[in-house]
């Protein structure tokens, strides 16, 4: 037998979607209009002008695609609600078709086996909540509360756990700063409003799920970590990437694990835009109500370097290193920084569990004459981050389970349909699914609960 690394006997072997990417049937049973409708049809706002209308159709496909996830051996599916699915003006009137769909795909998934994380806010605001200002608006944070208790009280009898939100840092960043998701903002102030809203939502909403009493629920945010790498062996470099790190990381981890806002990139803040004075009383307590998980969305490092770069930012991020291996969009793989982050984030909040709620890479595999679609690269970067997983799991981290990005090829926002992260690939005019390779591998190691110890495809 081929020796192998073995995973916690209850460890979770998930993929994840989030609702615009895959669902399509944007106008059906009486869904909403959701920033993203209205953001794809920007004239050029997306890659050969695509938009989420019919996405992957898994809206209509839902039965199929969960019996395909559970044939191949998987336990875990994170999946996104549509808010505008289920509050069609964002709050008000429920829409009981809505209700019925995540009912029935929550029943699906349990009937095969399939442990469900739900995440309440994967970017699909609805519209009528942008016209009221969105998330500059304070107001949304308490909207959004009171859409995750509808969900809570909907769902929570067979939900466990929930991702509040999905990336704030992207959402205040290319949302609401560089204008390159929706809602189309330029607006550097605005987008540090934004995302302290979207913290505080989280924080509203971990409340609300505490007020439910039920048993063993939890409440946790998927961060974008990116581990910095400094450019050079250098004080200032080694300065700028912990400037850096504030930005992208510990703004976010260290308010909702109750450490209030980090100084450092408060000041940084201030400097840019001057004081944030809608952090009122109390906000830090109400982000830090409660997170019962860090959920980590891990895809590559930034590497940072001391001067100036786009930003108001005394720091450069730079493009990669040579003979790093890269993805089809370029990313650098780096494994062993996914194995450091874990670690970093079990010393620097020790106890709180951990998820990695997104991980994978694109790469642009078609199927060949046989019909078959040999993605290797994939099942060398999903080898690669799992054994790297482990690593961190024997080295005390308490990682519960991977969830890769994605169980389909889908919608992959202003880039349109042209990255394919899928496990499983989907023809772009048929929507006929097909398993990777990848997908494939990927459930003989669920299935097995543990990946061969040496990388695959090592002979040839
Ligand atoms: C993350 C998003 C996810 C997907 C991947 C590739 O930032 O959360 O929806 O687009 O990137």
């Amino acid at each position: 037998m081929t020796a192998e690394l073995r995973f916690p006997p209850r460890f979770r072997w998930g993929t994840a979607t989030s609702a615009y990417q895959v669902e399509g049937a944007t106008r059906a049973d009486g869904r909403g209009e959701s920033v993203w409708d209205r953001f794809c049809r920007v004239p050029g706002a997306i890659e050969n002008g695509d938009t989420g209308d019919d996405a992957c159709d898994h809206y209509a496909r839902a039965g199929e695609d969960v019996a395909l996830m559970a044939s191949l051996g998987l336990t875990a599916y994170r999946l996104s609600l549509a808010w505008p699915r289920l509050f069609p003006a964002g709050d008000g009137r429920i829409e009981p078709r809505g209700l019925a769909h995540y009912d029935r795909l929550i029943d699906r998934l349990l009937a095969h086996g399939i442990t469900p994380l739900v995440t309440l806010y994967h970017w699909d605001l609805p519209q009528a909540l942008q016209d009221r200002g969105g998330w500059r608006d304070r107001a949304t944070a308490r909207r959004f509360a009171d859409y995750a208790a509808a969900c809570f009280d909907a769902f929570g009898d067979r939900v466990r756990d929930w991702v509040t939100v999905n990336e704030p840092w992207i959402v205040g960043v290319l949302g609401h700063q560089l204008g390159l998701h929706a809602p189309g903002e330029r607006d550097l102030a605005g987008s540090v409003r934004a995302m302290h809203h979207l913290l505080l939502g989280h924080g509203l909403a971990a409340s609300a799920l505490r007020a439910t009493g039920r048993p063993g629920a939890r409440a946790g945010v998927a961060y974008s970590l990116y581990p910095h790498t400094p450019a050079g062996d250098t004080a200032a470099d080694r300065a700028a990437a912990h400037a850096s790190d504030g930005y992208v990381n510990r703004w976010f981890l260290d308010p909702v694990h109750g450490r209030g806002y980090p100084a450092d990139m408060r000041e940084h803040w201030e400097r840019a835009v001057g004081p944030l004075d809608f952090v009122a009383d109390g906000d830090e307590r109400a982000i830090a109500a409660g997170s019962d998980f860090i959920g980590v969305n891990y895809y590559t490092r930034r590497i940072v370097a001391a001067g100036r770069g786009d930003g108001p930012w005394p720091w450069r991020v730079e493009r990669g290193r040579p003979g790093v291996p890269r993805t089809d969009l370029n990313w650098e793989i780096v494994p062993d920084d996914l194995t450091a982050l874990l670690l970093r984030l079990h010393r620097a909040h020790p106890g709180v569990p951990l998820l990695v709620t997104e991980n994978g890479a694109a790469f642009d595999d078609a199927p060949g004459p046989d019909g078959g679609v040999r993605d290797a690269r994939r099942v060398a970067f999903l080898h690669g981050h799992l054994a790297a997983v482990h690593r961190a799991i024997a080295a005390g981290a308490p990682v519960e389970g991977y969830y890769h990005w994605s169980f389909l090829d889908n919608f992959e926002w202003a880039m349109g349909y042209r990255p394919r992260f899928g496990l499983v690939h989907v023809d772009r005019d048929t929507r006929r699914r097909t398993v990777k390779e990848s997908g494939r591998w990927y459930g003989a190691v669920a299935r097995a609960g543990a990946i061969p110890a040496r990388p695959p495809g090592g002979a040839g």
